[in-house]
């Protein structure tokens, strides 16, 4: 087993250059480095992520490993080939998709994340889980943004790989993501390892959004302190990055992250509507028991402020209300 472990992944780190190769050298590759460059990659972002090209061909990489005395049927299992529909053999697993080298956390390619160029489902094809890739333990770039998290004690937490490679160009290098999954307990514990606080900064989209909500009670849990940072509606750090450049990313975005109650707030005020009296009153009674919720009896009181200053109710009248949630919870 720890033989085909070994073999695996020198079959990864081969795959990994032959499509970095394949992007780079062949015309074959040039729209896929167009489309690259389109989005704001540079060439030193390319090499320093090894991202590649998987050609529209059936068979390069089949011939590639098998040529080199690969055993297709582990390359199969290895999720590199794809068995053909007809059970007579093998074929490439990704075509026609930019390539994106997954590591562990030493630093050795163990999956893919193939992307369409235009649109198109799946957008992102991934490596599916085999004996090197299990998506809920890994996260994307960790191996190289360590170093920074370890120096800073903060780490970055992204939704996509192309956040971690955009933010990267920003000098944000201790910027991780997870894989297309929910944040698990697994990748909350190397998160608690590693870092003293961890910035959630996830797209700016719905799915984005409520994404944060799920995230924060994990990291709680695990007493990770944790920020928010806030993307403009619909937005997601990359496209950010893209529109208002990486200085405006540092310093708008990854340098004012809220506190995570601050995020609870405005999330639930924006499901209220605000100018019926209706809404306001059940937007204060709702931010009152998340309030009620906090440990600290100042932040308690600092978020109660707020609210009794912004809403015109007395500080006591909303002391009182929480004190009672307070009183139930326990
Ligand atoms: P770009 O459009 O290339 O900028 O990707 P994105 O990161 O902005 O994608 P999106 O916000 O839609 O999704 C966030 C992350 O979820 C992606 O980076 C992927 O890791 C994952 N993801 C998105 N679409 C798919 C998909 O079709 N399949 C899988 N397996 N993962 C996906
Ligand atoms: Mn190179
Ligand atoms: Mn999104
Ligand atoms: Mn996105
Ligand atoms: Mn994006």
């Amino acid at each position: 087993m720890q033989r085909e472990r070994d073999i695996l992944l020198t079959a990864h780190e081969l795959s990994a250059k032959f499509y970095h190769y394949l992007l780079n050298n062949t015309e074959a590759g040039r729209p896929a480095k167009e489309y690259l460059r389109s989005r704001g990659l540079t060439d030193k972002l390319i090499e320093q992520f090894m991202i590649g090209y998987a050609p529209n061909n059936w068979d390069v990489l089949f011939k590639f490993l098998t040529k080199r005395e690969y055993d297709p049927a582990l390359m199969e299992r290895g999720g590199l080939l794809s068995p053909k529909s007809d059970g007579t053999g093998y074929v490439d697993r990704f075509r026609d998709r930019v390539m994106f080298p997954l590591w562990n956390r030493e630093g050795k390619v163990i999956a893919f994340a193939g992307r369409i160029m235009g649109d198109g489902q799946p957008k992102y094809l991934n490596s599916p889980e085999t004996v090197l890739f299990n998506k809920s333990k890994n996260l994307y770039h960790f191996h190289q943004a360590r170093p920074d998290i370890r120096k800073t004690g903060q780490l970055v937490l992204f939704e996509g790989y192309m956040d971690v490679i955009k933010a990267w160009s920003a000098g944000v290098k201790n910027g991780v993501a997870t894989m297309g999954t929910a944040l698990t307990e697994e990748h909350v514990e190397i998160i608690r390892r590693n870092a003293d606080e961890v910035v959630i900064c996830y797209d700016g989209d719905n799915a984005g959004q409520a994404a944060i909500l799920k995230t924060i009670p994990l990291l709680e849990k695990a007493r990770v302190k944790q920020a928010v940072a806030l993307l403009p509606k619909g937005m997601d750090p990359d496209e950010y990055i893209t529109a208002k450049g990486t200085d405006a990313f540092v310093r708008e975005v990854i340098s004012q992250p809220v506190s995570a109650m601050k995020f609870r707030l405005i999330y639930s005020r924006k499901h209220h509507t605000m100018v019926e009296e209706e809404g306001r009153k059940n937007y204060v009674m709702e931010a009152v028991s998340m309030i009620a919720e906090l440990e600290s009896t100042i932040e308690r009181e600092f978020y109660l402020k707020e609210l009794a200053r912004e809403f015109e109710v007395s500080l006591d009248t909303l002391k009182q209300d929480c004190h009672q949630i307070r009183m139930q919870l326990q």
